[in-house]
């Protein structure tokens, strides 16, 4: 049994740059989304919110700003790619954060198999998931994109990327 949260009265919400500051605080780890344009030129842009939704069947969600220039062509294609980043690899991260036309030159990427799906980054990445776009759900200033993962691999010897409070990091062996 859920509350229709529409339903409740709230006297006010949390300062914005406060929010930030408390979700900045749960760690995650960083996605390079991306996906094929209508000119068959690479999309993508870095991501935190992404993670597991369902096992049966294999589901995954990321949350993309409505300001977006890489959610027509996930829309257009129908599915999307989430290269899981390897650490150490800040400065990619960083570069698909911008909105330069020019993010993709001078990095590897090949195609998925299937042509659902963007381009895949084997060199810099601990793991990838292809997704075909299930589901796109409207939350505030973002779509909630889920998708059905059709395909994917990963490296166990290559340790993810962290981020958390606006830092990138890696795990650390414990003691
Ligand atoms: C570490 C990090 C995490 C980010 N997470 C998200 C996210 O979860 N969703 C989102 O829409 N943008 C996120 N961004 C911002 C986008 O990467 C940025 O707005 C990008 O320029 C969008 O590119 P595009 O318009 O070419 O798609 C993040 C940026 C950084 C540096």
């Amino acid at each position: 049994m859920f509350v229709n949260a529409s339903l409740c009265m709230f006297p006010s919400v949390i300062d914005p740059q406060r929010f930030r500051d408390v979700m900045s605080s749960f760690p995650s780890g960083v996605v390079i989304l991306t996906a094929f344009g209508e000119d068959g030129q690479p999309r993508g842009l870095t991501v935190s919110a992404f993670c597991a939704v369902s096992m049966t069947p294999p589901l995954a969600l990321a949350c993309i700003d409505k300001t977006s220039n890489t959610l027509p062509a996930v829309q257009l294609t129908g599915g999307f790619t989430a290269n899981i980043l390897a650490a150490g690899r800040e400065e990619l991260a960083r570069r698909m954060a911008t909105k330069l036309t020019s993010k993709f030159e001078a990095v590897t990427w090949r195609r998925p198999s299937s042509p659902i799906g963007g381009p895949i980054f084997e060199n810099d990445t601990s793991a990838y998931a292809v997704c075909a776009l299930k589901d796109t759900i409207e939350a505030g200033d973002h779509w909630i994109l889920i998708g059905l993962v059709t395909e994917g691999d990963h490296r166990e010897s290559t340790k993810p990327m962290i981020y958390s409070r606006r830092l990138y990091d890696a795990i650390e062996p414990g003691p």
